[in-house]
């Protein structure tokens, strides 16, 4: 056991099942999977930015998923400060395992109907850290009001148009109904419009607004999410898992889906909130570049498997493995080494079938087809703290 790991991960498998053609699925009790996560193993210490990098559909988020309880392992070991959890019981709210997620998509991730102070609190209110509070009533009595304010208008001009296509009692009945109908919308108008000017503002968090850097924060608290930036919206986000005091904070491609020049903002945001809060992050990034000024360790994942790991100064300065190697040099505009490693051509393996022995080697410049395409490289140590999955590392 490493004392230091503030999580390890062991073996972690996951097949998705796929479906087959009606046809195939009478005659063949066979089912094809997805590996998109096959046997993969790391650790993540205490204070640490580990970055997990690696092409579209290598296994980044699935990782993820499973690692905030989002989805089930098919096999794997999962083991907090040293304690082996069973996968099952990694949803935060069930147990004291404090990691939370950020996602690649802001917009999407937030609640749309909620301003954004009600969508921090409202994580706060499912994970039970605080009570019925004032606010928790204010958002059900809005919502209520709004409801039935709607209702009531549209019942009372029904009543109104009938009351003049039918005549006798049932007409001023009718007519009587809608009127009163139409003054309990009003009245609800009115109080729906009272408490939007009343409004009471949660104190934990306007105070992480203005940690996270949205300005005034008393402004911010009731926009809703379509009325402010992506970046602004991912500042929520990161709002939203940080109040919770998480130990461990993963960010799926957090700045992946935002502009250029709001991406070292939120950057500089989560390395300054790691130092103050002294987080674990892993974050998940198919570009190179961000993991290399950002991250402490690395990861690289080639088609559901780990092909290196190590510190990020070893691996950037002497990268092991062809495929490490060939990404690095095509990393535009670097000081990094270019060289003849440009990155392989012909598309990434096919997960459903992968190819066998290494899964690598109908791109690798440096295959050796009797070897490589028999037998299975496993990631071992080849310098301190330096991990490769190759049979002919550049050493
Ligand atoms: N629910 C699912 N059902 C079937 N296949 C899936 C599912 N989710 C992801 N996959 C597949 O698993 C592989 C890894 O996906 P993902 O973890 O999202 O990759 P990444 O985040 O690295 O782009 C991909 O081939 C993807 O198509
Ligand atoms: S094991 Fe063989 S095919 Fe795979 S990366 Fe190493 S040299 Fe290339
Ligand atoms: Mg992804």
């Amino acid at each position: 056991m490493n004392l230091e790991s503030l999580i390890e991960v062991k073996n972690l498998k996951k097949y998705f099942p796929v479906g087959q053609g009606s046809f195939k699925r009478i005659f063949s009790k066979e089912t094809d999977f997805v590996h998109a996560i096959d046997d993969i193993s790391f650790a993540i210490k205490k204070n640490e930015i580990f970055c997990l990098c690696g092409e579209s559909g290598c296994g980044k988020s699935t990782t993820a998923n499973i690692l905030v309880g989002l989805d089930k392992p098919t096999a794997g070991e999962f083991i907090w400060e040293g304690i082996s959890i069973p996968f099952n019981e990694l949803i935060p709210k069930k147990n004291d395992i404090k990691s939370q997620i950020i996602f690649q998509n802001p917009f999407s991730s937030l609640n749309p109907r909620m301003t954004l102070g009600d969508n921090v609190l409202h994580s706060l209110i499912i994970h039970d850290k605080v009570r019925y509070s004032d606010t928790q009533r204010r958002i059900r009595n809005a919502k209520y009001s709004e409801m039935i304010m709607v209702i009531s208008t549209i019942i009372s001009s029904f009543l109104f148009i009938i009351s003049f296509l039918i005549k006798g009692p049932l007409a001023n009945f009718s007519a009587l109904g809608s009127i009163i109908l139409f003054s309990i919308a009003l009245i609800l108008y009115f109080y729906f419009s009272w408490l939007q000017k009343n409004k009471i503002l949660d104190k934990t968090v306007l105070e992480k607004f203005n940690e996270i850097g949205l300005s005034p924060a008393e402004q911010f608290y009731f926009k809703y999410p379509h009325e402010v930036s992506g970046g602004e919206r991912q500042r929520v986000s990161i709002a939203r898992a940080i109040i919770l005091q998480p130990d461990l904070l993963i960010a799926d491609e957090p700045t992946s889906m935002l502009d250029v020049s709001c991406r070292a903002g939120i950057l500089d945001l989560l390395k300054s909130l790691q130092k103050i809060h002294g987080l674990a992050i892993l974050f998940i990034t198919h570009d190179l570049a961000t993991a290399r000024h950002f991250g402490d360790q690395v990861a690289i994942m080639y088609v559901g498997k780990l092909v290196e790991k190590g510190d990020v100064k070893s691996l950037f300065l002497k990268p092991l493995h062809p495929y490490t190697r060939a990404l690095i040099e095509s990393i535009p505009s670097t000081s990094l080494r270019k060289g003849d490693f440009n990155l392989p051509k012909g598309e990434v393996a096919d997960a459903i079938h992968p190819p066998t022995g290494c899964r690598f080697h109908p791109r690798c410049p440096i295959v050796d087809y009797e070897l490589c395409s028999k037998i299975e490289p496993e990631l071992i140590e080849k310098q301190q703290n330096h991990w490769v999955a190759c049979h002919y590392p550049l050493l």
